[in-house]
């Protein structure tokens, strides 16, 4: 079997391939885009804001606060806070005072409301009054965020035990 035609052949595969245009070079790393790894947060840009995390939180905390406040607290106080002769107001104005102004107050005689952490107190000790301490503190705060909320005391981020204290009523 002559061979030589083999061998030509292969020069010819040779040849040709070096008549292919030359590829264009491989960008150095300097001009490829950073990696994205899966799964990481996206640049500082692109996530939301804490005060939006924040206001989110507060948000969510003020409606369940309304739901709690319709199960626990309405039978009582009345559908938006009104009160009547049997129960204070803690909706509207005079809500919540300092001192205690319901006539037939006995719990609250002694009790003086200056911060949210003074409400948080007295309604975890003593409401709802039919069913004393029987709720969680993330529902006595929710409870809480929302009749503040209802009062215009407005909050800037969830109430929590830690900033109970620093939130003044009037
Ligand atoms: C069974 C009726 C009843 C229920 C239910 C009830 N309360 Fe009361 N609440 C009262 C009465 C009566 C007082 C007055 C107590 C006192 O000072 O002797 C009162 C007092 C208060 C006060 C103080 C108001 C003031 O001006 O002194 C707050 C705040 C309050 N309740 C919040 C709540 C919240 C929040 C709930 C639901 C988690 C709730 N209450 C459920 C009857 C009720």
């Amino acid at each position: 079997m002559p061979r030589a035609p083999a061998l030509v052949l292969a020069l010819a595969l040779v040849a040709c391939g070096s008549k292919k245009p030359t590829p264009t070079p491989m960008p150095t790393p300097a001009e490829m885009p950073p990696p994205v790894a899966a799964g990481t947060a996206p640049p500082a840009e692109e996530r939301p804001g804490s005060d939006v995390l924040a206001a989110s939180a507060l948000a969510e905390q003020y409606e369940v606060g309304k739901e709690v406040y319709a199960k626990a607290c309405a039978s009582c106080h009345g559908d938006k806070g009104e009160g009547n002769p049997k129960n204070p107001a803690v909706v509207g104005d005079g809500a919540l005072p300092e001192n205690v102004t319901f006539p037939k107050a006995k719990l609250r005689k002694g009790v003086t409301f200056q911060t949210a952490k003074d409400v948080f107190d007295f309604i975890k000790k003593n409401m709802p009054l039919d069913k004393k301490g029987s709720l969680s503190d993330d529902e006595y705060l929710a409870v809480l965020a929302w009749d503040l909320n209802e009062n215009k005391v407005v909050l800037d981020a969830k109430l929590t035990a830690a900033n109970l204290a620093t939130i003044k009523l009037r």
